[in-house]
């Protein structure tokens, strides 16, 4: 499996169509291509093709039975895969798609099984990025796509984070720039009584709630009781890792910083690398290490854009420890911190 993996470099705002028929012609043959979302890059297959999202499976190293999300531009499209749809899925795609919400549901046996990881449920999601939407529609397929990151690592916000993960392994990238939330989409279970978030993101529970009257926690999301099981498979495994071990200080400004630097300076005069994830408010308290600042503590939207990034950078930068402060912001900071738990394998230490 090495091939030359070709890039198509367009701007985010101006798809340029002839290269996005050419991508779709990849989609078409059972070829794989990489595209930017508004959320995070997504490794592109025909969603009705088994072997398509075979070879998904095959160029992440995902396990088969972590379901791929079957990516839309119209909305007829779900009602093309569903075997019933719920009275909220309408409300729910009307308040919120195009964008950055998954929705659950039965599927009919249009979508094969390889695509849902064997189960009788789908995942959709219709995204708002205008590459993302051409190239789904000019594919003239469904598209289904993981996140486009080797499995288990950081996913990718750049078409570089992409190329250091698949570069040969895949048929092509759409290069759009950088994305622009960060962090992946919400997913909304629609297969059950209540809809259920099964995984944090920029669209929350109170945002839900205004369109819907009751919403759910998935409780395997919040519990660090390793035996309450996440629903969503992608849930359960250590995930958005870096190389390095991270841990989470949690305290008052102050408490963090003097904890990380004399951690740091024990950590350094045993010869081990230390990278520290700072905020702009902090980030020249700090007496050791690489420092690395993901933006304002005031600023939700450019620490959920940067976080990705920095863990990747960490990586490049070969450290062994790394440690970040805890961000908890008011809107996205369940999905910030949800991830940033999951990256440090639960290791929070309260100080
Ligand atoms: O923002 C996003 O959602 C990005 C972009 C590319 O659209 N995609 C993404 O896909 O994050 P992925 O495959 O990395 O994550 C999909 C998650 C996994 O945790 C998977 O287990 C869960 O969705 N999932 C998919 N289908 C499911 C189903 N039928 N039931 C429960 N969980 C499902
Ligand atoms: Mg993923």
């Amino acid at each position: 499996m090495n091939m030359n993996t070709k890039i198509y470099k367009m701007d985010a705002e101006a798809s340029d169509e002839v290269m996005l028929a050419e991508a779709g012609e990849i989609i078409r043959k059972g070829g794989l291509v990489a595209f930017p979302t508004e959320t995070v890059y997504g490794l592109g297959g025909d969603a009705m093709n088994p072997s398509a999202s075979q070879k998904i499976y095959a160029a992440k190293g995902r396990p088969s039975d972590n379901p791929l999300i079957v990516h839309i531009w119209d909305y007829s499209q779900l009602e093309e895969i569903a075997a019933t749809l719920p009275p909220e899925a309408k409300k729910l795609a009307d308040a919120f798609w195009p964008g950055p919400m998954t929705l659950i549901v039965p599927k009919n046996d249009r979508i094969p099984y390889e695509t849902t990881g064997g189960l009788d449920t789908v995942a959709v999601r219709m995204p708002s990025h205008p590459v993302a939407r051409d190239f789904i529609r000019l594919s003239g397929r469904m598209i289904a796509a993981p996140s486009a990151n080797t499995s288990g690592r950081p996913s990718p916000t750049t078409a570089d984070h992409v190329w250091q993960d698949l570069n040969g392994k895949i048929e092509a990238i759409i290069d759009g720039g950088v994305v622009d939330i960060g962090l992946e989409s919400t997913i909304v279970d629609l297969s059950d009584e209540v809809p259920t978030i099964l995984r944090p993101g920029y669209i929350t529970k109170a945002m839900l709630e205004e369109v819907v009257d009751e919403v759910r926690i998935d409780p395997g999301i919040l519990s660090e009781n390793e035996k309450i099981r996440p629903k969503a498979p992608g849930m359960r495994y250590k995930h958005y890792a870096p190389k390095g071990d991270l841990t989470i200080i949690n305290g008052s400004a102050d408490a963090v910083v003097s904890y990380i630097n004399e951690a740091t300076a024990k950590a350094e005069s045993e010869g081990k690398r230390v990278g520290i994830i700072a905020t702009e408010e902090t980030c020249k308290l700090y007496t050791g290490g690489e420092v690395l600042t993901i933006g304002s503590r005031e600023d939700e939207d450019a620490i959920a854009h940067n976080l990705y990034g920095i863990l990747r950078s960490f990586d490049a930068l070969g450290v062994e420890i790394i440690y970040s402060e805890s961000f908890s912001t008011p809107r996205i900071g369940q999905a910030i911190m949800n991830r940033l738990f999951k990256a440090a394998g639960h290791h929070m230490i309260d100080v």
